[in-house]
């Protein structure tokens, strides 16, 4: 018999699929999983690793990022490997760093994406083979930002595309699939995307039909037309027959708390004739620059950097103002540019979202924030610890299906997501006694508790041990 490279005994598997958990014994070999075997089957092994007490999972699918940059600048990615994140998908919201012509000039609100003006690249190619270059710890998938290609083919942001600007969006589109980019992602709701029309965004999606590429969408409104919005992406999939992912899903406003069941109910019905996912955070409040704009919609607003007056950060709007003496919406504009946490979630809205059957996992988190939300260290224990085995929200099994196997099958990601024979080796170890979240507002990059022990392509996570994906054929 020949020898494996790792065996990780006494362990309870839950495999990704939904399954319910069963004790199995994990050979992995190279890259990936060798066998699966009954308890005591003892195969001979280099390495064993004794895992009684905890759960082998499917690394985690971060499938909602802004690690774009973070995969250049901290390869090593520990605000996700801490978790068990083991992929990530980035590009979302609309932004990309790629395909943007030499010295464009960005405009404020991708901040939270590229820290460093200048650091763009002109060809999708180019911001891969610099991911390549830096050898990032995890997995990545990339997905090619609708607002991106509005910068890149437009002079002004401000009005719908005109024809001919559509064709040359349509044009750097597909040059970016070509080269790896594995759909298209939108931020309606920010300033460069806004005034763009359902038909600009049908014609675009038209070009990731023949690969089946999903339309993944940050839409145009989360609150007094939240119905709306999710129409409008539904009609868009239908019309262009694409896969529409719905990021962060939830319902912004007090008044508008209560409304995740219409538009869960919508996209219920809308699988019958077309393919729909979702992503969720598990927090009650959300994060994202700061504007005079969200500040009108009221609620507890907490300043998370200011490039004018660092010294606010962690402050409410209500306290600077008072502190500066001016009214809320004066304040907001001294600090610009600047971001915000905006408590205008409830959490009933959050369960009911959390536990829908498309609903993955995404992160969200934006890693260059000097107080980002905790969700960015936190979110997939935060699920595990709080929502799964404090709360009783919902089964190990269906969370773990929610962070690997249904990402993996809605991205199409072979070999992946899954604990079988042949998949790759990412993989999981922890206490499910003690996995927890430990970033909150005030101490945001606290790392996690509970994860034991992860693989990457059949590693310890390092240098290199990450690997750019692609969606395999449709
Ligand atoms: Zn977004
Ligand atoms: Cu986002």
């Amino acid at each position: 018999m020949t020898e494996h490279d790792l065996a990780i005994l006494g362990a309870s598997v839950v495999d990704g699929s939904g399954a319910p958990a069963k004790r199995a014994e994990i050979y992995i070999s190279g890259d990936r999983i060798a066998a699966v075997r009954p308890p005591g089957t003892r195969e001979p092994a280099r390495e064993i690793v004794e895992a009684d007490g905890l759960v082998l999972a499917p690394g985690f699918i971060d499938v909602h990022t802004h690690d774009d940059m973070a995969l250049i600048k901290t390869p090593l990615m520990p605000s996700k490997v801490s978790q068990g994140v083991t992929t990530v998908i980035t590009g979302l919201c609309g932004y990309s760093p790629a395909p943007l012509p030499p010295g464009t000039k960005l405009p404020e609100e991708y901040d939270i994406l590229i820290p460093e003006r200048g650091k763009i690249f002109e060809r999708f190619s180019g911001y891969l083979d610099a991911v390549a270059q830096a050898a990032p710890a995890v997995n990545s998938l990339a997905l090619v930002g609708h607002s991106t290609l509005r910068i890149a083919a437009m002079t002004e942001l401000s009005r719908p595309a005109t024809p001919d600007e559509v064709a040359s969006m349509q044009r750097l589109l597909d040059k970016a699939l070509e080269d790896g980019a594995a759909g298209l992602s939108s931020g309606l709701a920010y300033a460069m995307a806004k005034a763009s029309e359902t038909d600009e965004l049908v014609a675009l999606c038209e070009r990731l039909a023949s690969r089946a590429a999903p339309y993944v969408t940050h839409i145009r409104d989360e609150g007094d037309y939240l119905v709306e919005a999710v129409d409008e992406a539904l009609t868009i999939g239908r019309r262009a027959g694409v896969p529409v992912i719905f990021s962060h899903h939830k319902a912004l406003g007090q008044h508008n708390h209560g409304k995740t069941r219409e538009t869960l109910a919508m996209i219920d019905a809308a699988c019958g004739c077309q393919t729909v996912g979702l992503d969720v955070y598990p927090y009650s409040y959300s994060s994202t620059s700061l504007t005079v704009e969200r500040a009108r919609r009221g609620g507890k607003i907490v300043v998370t950097r200011s490039a004018t007056m660092p010294e606010c950060v962690g402050l409410t709007v209500d306290a600077i103002s008072e502190r500066l003496g001016c009214d809320p919406e004066e304040a907001v504009r001294r600090l610009q540019p600047a971001g915000a946490l905006y408590h205008l979630m409830d959490e009933d809205e959050v369960r009911r979202v959390l536990i829908h059957p498309l609903a993955m996992i995404g992160s969200d988190g934006l890693p260059f924030d000097p107080m980002p939300h905790p969700r960015l260290w936190g979110t997939f224990p935060r699920v595990l610890g709080h929502y799964v085995r404090d709360q009783g929200l919902l089964s190990l099994e269906s969370a773990i299906h929610k962070m690997t196997g249904l990402p993996a099958r809605m991205f199409r990601l072979e070999g992946r997501g899954v604990v079988e024979p042949g998949a790759f080796a990412d993989l999981v170890l922890f206490d499910p006694d003690r996995i927890a979240d430990r970033a909150s507002p005030s101490s945001p990059d606290n790392a996690a508790e509970g994860v034991a022990r992860v693989w990457i392509n059949g590693r310890s996570p390092g240098a290199g041990t990450g690997r750019r994906l692609t969606s395999s054929p449709a």
